[in-house]
């Protein structure tokens, strides 16, 4: 059931992660937005692999779609082997980007030293960072959930000046890694409670307008069908989807499932 005046508007977004060959993203976003023209009140982001950020890019130029990118690097230019910088991603049209995912951050090496130079570089070039936090499996067990993921929130703000940043300029996302790509989706509970409590912090570290205005997406496991659930929660405002956000059919449910949230 929609809620009564949702504080801050809705986001569904697809994290492709390394998935599709050019083509297979044209013929998505084709699909796509047609599916999802009725869904009002609700923000949509795509994040696809680098090589096919501009064939998003355009075909959604003038769509309230926005293209995203999965990763950046902190440095615009220089001796960066594999590395893609903020102006090569603003070049393609790109108008968000995800620093520190999970995968990034476990695969990769990725730290939270650069997750925090990441941040502020992504909020400087003008992009929505959409910012992943979230425990491993043995953290929550061994009851160490908040230490992990308070860590990551408090080092992502590093070298950010929250007085300086609008909430609505960046966006974070719990993503707890047990329920990534596992099927094992957070209840809707345990994701209120994590969100709510990175709210929380984000108060403290921002003040009470920045932190009302941040908007914190759960990501693990969304499908369609537990997708209205979650969205239900007070504090989480929308949605990182992997797996569900592959197919145009499913991924259009859910940014209908949100819109119906909103
Ligand atoms: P799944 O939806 O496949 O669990 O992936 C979540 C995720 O990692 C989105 O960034």
């Amino acid at each position: 059931m929609a809620q009564q005046g949702r504080a801050r508007r809705p986001m569904m977004a697809a994290n492709w992660k390394m998935n599709k060959l050019v083509a297979e993203a044209e013929e998505y976003v084709a699909q796509l937005l047609p599916k999802i023209s009725g869904a009002e009140g609700v923000d949509v982001a795509i994040f696809a692999p680098f090589t096919c950020v501009a064939q998003v890019a355009s075909m959604t130029q003038d769509t309230p779609v926005v293209a995203g990118a999965q990763n950046l690097y902190f440095e615009d230019s220089g001796a960066f082997t594999g590395e893609v910088s903020a102006p090569m991603l603003k070049e393609l049209g790109v108008g968000a980007v995800i620093v520190g995912h999970s995968e990034r951050r476990e695969i990769f090496g990725e730290t939270d030293e650069a997750v925090a130079r990441k941040t502020v570089r992504a909020v400087e070039a003008g992009f929505l960072p959409v910012v992943c936090v979230g425990e491993t499996k043995e953290e929550r067990d061994s009851g160490k959930m908040w230490e992990k993921v308070s860590g990551q929130v408090r080092a992502a703000f590093e070298y950010l000046d929250a007085n300086r940043v609008d909430g609505e300029g960046i966006v974070f996302a719990y993503e707890p890694i047990w329920a990534i790509g596992t099927g094992e989706v957070a209840s809707p509970e345990d994701a209120q409670d994590a969100i709510e409590r990175i709210r929380g912090l984000l108060e403290e570290l921002g003040g009470e307008d920045f932190a009302g205005k941040v908007r914190i997406l759960y990501g693990g496991s969304i499908k369609p069908g537990n997708v209205g659930e979650i969205m239900a929660q007070k504090d989480v405002d929308g949605g990182l989807v992997g797996g569900a956000s592959l197919e145009a059919d499913s991924f259009a449910e859910l940014v209908t499932g949100a819109a119906r949230e909103s």
